[in-house]
């Protein structure tokens, strides 16, 4: 590889997916994995297989299925852990275990009990096991920021003699400054020469808001892997951008010389994608990918972008795949333009999946005068979140009025077929359908957390919904869409109130909760 040549290590699926409330399935975390291949990204951190038999089943699928990338699987520093993940992606093309364990002394006197010389030992039998399932290994000190750099420097030293092959530094609490995490990089390779014959990695979080200004200090600094998520996704406030990193090397390469593999015009696709099955939204402002980022308001910032783009735009939209909403089908379109519509989007759908993605989109063509390539991508990634659902909502009635409590009645069908059904008296229509859901289920679940948006403008267009709710220690989230805005809320409270189920059910099969195997603080 060239020697400016900047590896993206993607942790949208792992990093990512711990932010709370995030509760991806084995499908969708699929269909995002083909979308991170597609958008070029090097290594994809698929997940953390010890953390729950739905993990490993992700990342063992992602392993089979997608070609291209490195399929990376993350192990604490425990035997049991390592052995997972390597099972994981024993199939994978191009497989890579990271395995971890803290450097900080708040780290190894507090959450680890331990001591300095039990984390060495540690890491050495850690990257050592690693190795003798898996060439490609990745050696991350955590907290190593707020760490010794001394005793990080030794850590990392038995790591490489081990036979690491990257070797990751994060800034684990988002602690750092872009200065000084330059300046610990360049300590390290004084004090660990044997660092120049690796890639280095940089893993930054965004608590004080500079986890993107640490990487690029990184990569300044000598370290050749970033690792990011898509719209900054993660742990508390989240990694570094993708976009932001990949579109700051794109748009500064003249100056600083970078380059990835990365083909830019998927990133807006990626981002939606991610947005909508983790049912986290965009900040309209966001750089990149917010829906503000390449919209001028004042009449001056117009005048000029109208004479000139380059007055006020230092990046093209069409850059980042932002021109991508043309394609128009009506209700007269079949099923072979329908399938030809998706395969241009990227989605290669046959079978059952395209009878059901055609029988969405008769439905929503009959309501809606014209489909958009965006009306199809919400539809088709809201099938996917159908597979694994505890529940399905099979129909519901609900009455609103200003002169009595609104009313709703929901019939729910559970996995083995049966149907069973709820009713509540609600503050508004909505809380009494999620409320006759709780009842249905027999479910004490609270919402945490609920959005309407549309997916185009227009009178017509598709409702977007996006629930969080809470049961039993749990968080899960869910999705849906609809020209009916009801029923897209009512879909997105029942696949969510099945994601939450599903956590519990998993962390109680795991001894340990859940949230516990969490690896980042
Ligand atoms: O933030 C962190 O330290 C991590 C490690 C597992 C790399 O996510
Ligand atoms: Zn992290």
């Amino acid at each position: 590889m060239a020697a400016d040549r900047i590896i993206v290590f993607d942790t949208t699926l792992r990093d990512g997916e711990q932010s709370p409330g995030i509760s991806l399935n084995p499908a969708e975390k699929l269909e995002i994995a083909h979308q991170l291949a597609r958008l070029g990204v090097d290594v994809i951190e698929a997940g953390f297989p010890i953390a729950s038999p739905g993990d490993f089943e992700a990342v063992q699928g992602i392993a089979r299925a997608v070609g291209g990338p490195v399929i990376c699987a993350l192990a604490r520093a425990h035997a049991a852990d390592i052995e997972r993940a390597g099972a994981a992606v024993r199939d994978a093309e191009r497989p890579r275990i990271h395995t971890f364990i803290s450097t900080s002394d708040i780290h190894i006197e507090h959450q680890l009990q331990s001591t300095r010389a039990d984390v060495l030992a540690q890491a050495r039998a850690a990257v050592a096991h690693a190795k003798s399932l898996c060439e490609d290994v990745e050696f991350s000190p955590m907290d190593a920021t707020r760490a010794d750099a001394e005793f990080t420097a030794s850590v990392l030293q038995v790591a490489l003699d081990e036979g690491a092959t990257t070797i990751n530094i994060p800034d684990t609490v988002g602690y750092a400054m872009p200065l000084e995490f330059a300046a610990f990089l360049g300590r390290l390779y004084e004090l660990v020469p044997d660092l120049r014959d690796v890639v280095l990695s940089v893993h930054c979080h965004d608590d004080l808001g500079l986890a993107v200004a640490n990487s690029f200090a990184g990569l300044q600094a000598g370290a050749r892997q970033v690792e990011v998520a898509v719209n900054g996704i993660g742990e508390r406030a989240g990694n570094a951008s993708l976009e932001e990193i990949v579109m700051l090397l794109e748009t500064r390469k003249a100056d600083v010389g970078f380059s990835t593999g990365v083909n830019t015009r998927e990133i807006a696709r990626a981002s939606r994608l991610i947005s909508r099955l983790t049912g986290y939204a965009i900040q309209p402002n966001k750089a990149i990918v917010g829906r503000n980022a390449f919209a001028h308001e004042s009449g001056i910032h117009q005048d000029g972008v109208l004479k000139e783009r380059s007055t006020y735009e230092i990046m093209d939209a069409t850059s980042i795949g932002l021109e991508a909403n043309a394609l128009v089908l009506g209700k007269h379109s079949g099923r072979h333009a329908l399938r030809s519509a998706l395969e241009e989007l990227g989605f290669a759908i046959d079978g059952a999946a395209l009878n059901a993605a055609f029988k969405r989109f008769k439905e929503i063509a009959d309501r809606k005068k014209q489909v958009t390539a965006m009306d199809l991508e919400a539809i088709v990634t809201d099938e996917l979140r159908v597979t694994t659902s505890a529940w399905t909502l099979a129909w519901f009635d609900v009455e609103a009025s200003t002169r009595r409590p609104p009313h709703a009645r929901v019939a729910l069908r559970t996995a083995d077929g049966d149907e069973i059904e709820g009713d509540f008296h609600g503050d508004g229509p909505i809380d009494a359908i999620f409320r006759a859901i709780n009842a249905a289920t027999k479910r004490e679940a609270r919402l945490r957390d609920f959005r309407i948006d549309a997916v185009t403008g227009g009178q017509d267009a598709l409702g977007e919904a996006s629930v969080v709710l809470e049961l039993g220690g749990s968080t899960g989230s869910g999705q849906g869409v609809s020209p009916d805005i009801i029923e897209a809320a009512t879909l997105a409270y029942v696949r969510a109130l099945s994601n939450a189920e599903r956590r519990v059910l998993e962390a109680a099969e795991a001894s340990e909760p859940a949230d516990e195997l969490s690896p980042t603080p």
